[in-house]
């Protein structure tokens, strides 16, 4: 049992985070500042709305969607029971809350299809290790109303351009799922496939045998995988209407110059996939398997819920596996406030003053910064320099005197004195 609360030296109990858990730390917060200006852009130039939803959901909610097999809602789901006696979970992703949002606010009378975006915290109860972990955040975009292959096309382009413009190299793995009785007639071909090699399987795989057979294809350990080189694939199974949508988005995919590797083994691991189902892998060696992330078309899943039969197709990017990825390849978020001026003070009465001029230097649209914490002149302009300023300004004791203030150009180390009640007007001519 994690224990968020440790004994520290002295006896004192100090708090802890939750195992799996993260904060984001002032030197990340950068990473995921530009991820979120960047999913923000491209929602609005593809017209996608933002939707929040509730953190806590009705559990049945992901039961019935992602289904109860599965590893999200058979392991990883965090839920409880509430005063009310009411079954809830605290949501592990996003498209099952999209699709309730939909149902509940009638969006099926609005134009279809309807475009939701969300950048926004889940959780899951996984082992934790490096880019697993049990709090972490999505951007998700989903396509409800329209069955076109062109909308699968647009999301993988989405999702491509994403990473490609955060400076990471993406290749998008992609298959088909086909229709729930493709996948059934393809479950089938695989159990009796496994079985005959059941005794060579692990521990989890003879479980997943039973419960979630295209999982089998998904398993890291070097025995199973060897059985799945020889597993049947499901393009053989893919009925008439599902090959010739798969078809065309591939083509599509080929017309946007999106690279892509056909994955027979990419099943994925929610159920409610029907037909496309993609997900995509830095292009670097030992990029393999490191879903950055993943989506696919689930037709199926607004008559499930109790909808309005609705196709609908969507993704969602893995923010913080982006962000390591994105550290793993050095690349680093441009500085996003640039200061041009410093305000230095000394001595009381000027701190005084300071603060008010400070905050009408900011107001009138100057990027300032201060120190109000730091009383010396030496460790101000240091500070001032680090910075990058063009100015700063020295509120001083013989200025309060004078009732003026020194502006120094940083770059030449030139000072000029100016008549405080002028110093708003100066600056801002100054920086033009
Ligand atoms: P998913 O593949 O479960 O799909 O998650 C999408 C992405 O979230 C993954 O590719 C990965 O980058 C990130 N992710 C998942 N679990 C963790 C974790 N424990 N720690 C860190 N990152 C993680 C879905 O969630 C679907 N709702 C996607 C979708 C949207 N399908 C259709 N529409």
């Amino acid at each position: 049992m994690s224990k968020p609360l440790k004994k520290a030296k002295g006896g004192k109990v100090r708090p802890q985070l939750l195992r799996g858990m993260k904060d984001i730390l002032p030197q990340d917060a950068p990473y995921w500042d530009m991820i979120r200006r960047k999913a923000r852009e491209l929602a609005e130039s593809y017209s996608f709305s933002r939707v929040e939803t509730p953190l806590l959901e009705a559990r049945d909610l992901f039961e019935r969607s992602i289904g109860e097999h599965t590893d999200i809602v058979s392991k990883e789901m965090f839920t409880f029971t509430d005063k009310g006696g009411e079954s809830i979970a605290v949501r592990p992703e996003w498209t099952a809350s999209a699709c309730r949002a939909y149902i509940e606010h009638g969006m099926v009378n609005q134009p279809q299809p309807v475009k939701l975006w969300s950048f926004f915290q889940c959780f899951r109860r996984e082992r934790p290790q490096a880019g697993r972990y049990r709090s972490f955040w999505q951007a998700d975009y989903e396509v409800i109303g329209d069955a076109d292959p062109v909308v699968d096309a647009e999301l993988i382009l989405i999702l491509y351009t994403f990473l490609k413009e955060l400076g990471i190299q993406g290749l998008v793995q992609i298959n088909s799922l086909g229709t729930p009785e493709t996948r059934r007639k393809y479950t089938r071909g695989l159990v009796e496939y496994y079985k005959k090699h059941a005794r060579k399987l692990c521990g989890d795989c003879k479980v997943r045998l039973k419960k979630n057979p295209l999982r089998l294809l998904d398993c890291k350990v070097p025995e199973c995988r060897e059985l799945v080189t020889a597993a049947p694939e499901i393009i053989d199974f893919l009925d008439d209407e599902s090959r010739k949508h798969f078809m065309s988005v591939l083509e599509y995919l080929d017309e946007s110059e999106v690279p892509y590797n056909l994955n027979s083994r990419l099943v994925r691991g929610l159920d409610y996939y029907t037909r496309t189902l993609f997900e995509l892998w830095p292009d670097r060696e030992g990029g393999e398997n490191i879903a950055l992330g993943g989506g696919g078309r689930y037709d199926g899943l607004m008559k499930l819920l109790g909808g309005r039969d609705t196709p609908a197709c969507g993704f969602a990017m893995g923010v913080d596996r982006v962000v390591l990825e994105m550290k793993e390849q050095h690349i680093t978020p441009p500085r996003q406030f640039q200061p041009d001026v410093y305000l230095a003070q000394l001595g009381d009465r000027a701190k005084r003053r300071s603060l008010k001029l400070f905050n009408d230097l900011r107001a009138s649209g100057v990027r300032i910064i201060e120190n109000f914490s730091q009383d010396g002149l030496k460790e101000q302009l240091g500070a001032a320099s680090d910075a990058g300023v063009r100015y700063t300004l020295i509120l001083g004791q013989k200025e309060m005197l004078d009732n003026t203030i020194l502006l120094r150009d940083m770059e030449n180390g030139s000072q000029e004195v100016v008549a405080f009640e002028k110093i708003v007007g100066e600056v801002k001519k100054k920086l033009g």
